[in-house]
């Protein structure tokens, strides 16, 4: 079985990307698994507070990223780049540096995200490559996800309503979740 903790880079309840992650796990093929994960409780990083020790939520995060096999994140797209509260995650989870090999090295690492707006997170999905890159993990691009006009793809409850758009989300995590198992038979 393949397992996949699936992280969410928006906070707000009713979040696209959070539907995106949602209509997921619902999709996922079969002999895999996705968890769905938050970086909601992480406080933003200060060298202070982590020379006091890492926060709980911090260590409960990366203990669930290093107990799965690969790691899904679904990003919104901020200002033409990431959002702000995904990397800061993210630069948590690179604390101390020593734990960035049993954390990031090698691990499968796919990006899919959603936008109202007409090009569906690519600019993000792009700035994202430098980090994946620098943490040495095993990006996924193999396939691509860019969700664009979200509004149209999800009901007010944050169900997925577009046919065509969840059977391109089936094709992704299939071709994912095969890059993930492969990854661990190689290891
Ligand atoms: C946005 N949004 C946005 N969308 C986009 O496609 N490209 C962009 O550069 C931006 N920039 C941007 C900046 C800021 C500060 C905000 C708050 C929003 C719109 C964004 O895609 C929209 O708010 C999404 O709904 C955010 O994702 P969730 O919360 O729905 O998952």
């Amino acid at each position: 079985m393949t397992t996949i903790l699936g992280l969410s880079g928006s906070l707000r309840v009713g979040s696209f990307n959070s539907a995106l992650l949602r209509a997921a796990a619902a999709s996922m093929p079969k002999d895999a698994t996705l968890e769905i994960g938050t970086i909601k409780g992480i406080p933003l990083y200060d060298g202070d507070v982590e020379a006091q020790g890492m926060p709980e939520t911090v260590e409960k995060l990366k203990e669930r990223v290093v107990a799965t096999d690969g790691l899904l994140l679904v990003t919104p797209e901020y200002n033409h780049t990431v959002p702000g509260v995904l990397k800061n995650a993210i630069d948590w989870l690179t604390r101390p540096p020593a734990d960035i090999p049993r954390v990031f090295a090698k691990r499968p690492v796919g990006l899919i995200g959603a936008s109202p707006g007409g090009f569906g997170t690519l600019l993000s999905q792009t700035a994202w490559l430098p980090v994946l890159k620098t943490l040495g993990t095993a990006a996924y691009f193999g396939g691509r996800l860019q969700v664009s006009r979200a509004d149209g793809v999800f009901d007010g409850a944050g169900n997925m309503v577009d046919e065509r758009i969840r059977e391109q989300l089936k094709k992704y995590l299939a071709g994912f979740c095969e890059f993930v198992a492969a990854s661990r038979r190689a290891s």
